[in-house]
């Protein structure tokens, strides 16, 4: 009745439409997400080829999702798949994708990049549409400090790979209004995420607790304290921990192990994030975990 959908007023500003910038690894699997929930999405990306290659990418990873919902029942796994392609548009425009409900920002992680996109973004986009970063290391303020719509903008963290990943943190930029905020954890929860929310601080949650404990892994082994192997046993059958600390860095990367570390040395001057060693050495080696079949394990390419 009237009354039961007049009631639901975050519903009524729901948000239906999405324009994912950047189609790498991180913006493939946002737009993934968000299609497969019913969501019109759109992808740009500067590079035509990153484009094909996301949406190959989405689309093996639809079928295998549509495998497991629908088991044998092949038709309505077809048009489970089909439907959540249709949904998606490929542009190498941002003019074309200014036009959302929703914008998110997953490219490469430099400031000036960043800021640049969303002030265009700003003059570009209707007044509604939410803009919200991807980046794990980044000030959400300072990306966001050239737009006026400071309101409507925030950080959506996702983590790789997203399609798997449960959890979504959602950033509260300073300026963030109530409305957006409610705005965006309604998405989170229609994405079938689970949101937290943290305010604009390094590393956010999950990188913040996370670098310490790599590092200090990373440094009991270095010290030949224990093994590699016994560390990661001791982390999964002591702790619970689905992978041990060393096969979680090698399978978010070495490289990126070390930024992350960086940033967080840079940005708290906590000494539990000084430079590792022995991670600069395998980095610079280019053992970067799994993606180049090196890291603290080996792997077949
Ligand atoms: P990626 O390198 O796989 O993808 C970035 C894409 O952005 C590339 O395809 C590139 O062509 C495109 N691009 C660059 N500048 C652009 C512009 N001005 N307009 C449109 N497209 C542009 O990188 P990835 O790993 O997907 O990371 C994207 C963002 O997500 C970064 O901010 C990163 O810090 C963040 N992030 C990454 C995680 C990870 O595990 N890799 C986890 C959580 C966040």
């Amino acid at each position: 009745g009237l009354s039961r959908k007049f009631s639901s007023s975050s519903s009524l500003n729901a948000i239906k439409t999405v324009t994912v910038v950047g189609g790498g690894l991180m913006g493939s699997g946002i737009a993934q997400v968000a299609a497969q929930a019913g969501q019109n999405v759109t992808i740009v990306d500067l590079q035509p080829e990153i484009l094909n290659k996301a949406q190959k990418s989405i689309q093996n990873n639809l079928s295998r999702v549509g495998k497991k919902l629908f088991k044998d029942d092949t038709s309505k796994m077809e048009s489970f798949v089909k439907e959540s392609i249709d949904r998606i548009k490929l542009s190498t425009s941002i003019e074309e994708g200014a036009n959302a409900d929703l914008i998110i920002e997953a490219i490469i992680e430099k400031l000036e990049p960043k800021q640049e996109l969303f002030n265009k973004l700003d003059k570009l986009s209707p007044e509604h549409t939410i803009f919200a970063s991807n980046t794990s290391s980044i000030s959400i303020n300072e990306i966001g400090s050239g737009i006026k719509r400071k309101d409507r903008f925030g950080g959506l963290h996702f983590f790789n790979p997203v399609p798997v990943m449960r959890l979504l943190e959602i950033i509260k930029s300073d300026e963030m209004s109530g409305e957006t905020y409610a705005a965006v954890m309604e998405w989170g929860r229609a994405v079938g995420k689970t949101c937290i929310t943290c305010r604009d601080t390094p590393g956010f949650v999950v990188n913040r607790l996370l670098g310490p404990y790599s590092a200090e892994a990373m440094r009991l082994y270095e010290r030949g304290d224990a093994t590699k192997e016994d560390i990661d046993i001791g982390m999964k059958l002591g702790a619970g921990y689905p992978m041990g600390p060393f096969e979680l860095a090698d399978y978010t990367g070495l490289d990126t192990n070390k930024f992350v570390l960086q940033v967080l040395f840079e940005k708290t001057n906590n000494p539990v994030f000084q430079p590792i060693p022995l991670l600069d050495k395998m980095v610079a080696e280019g053992k970067l975990g799994v993606k180049s079949g090196e890291g603290f394990y080996k792997y077949k390419k």
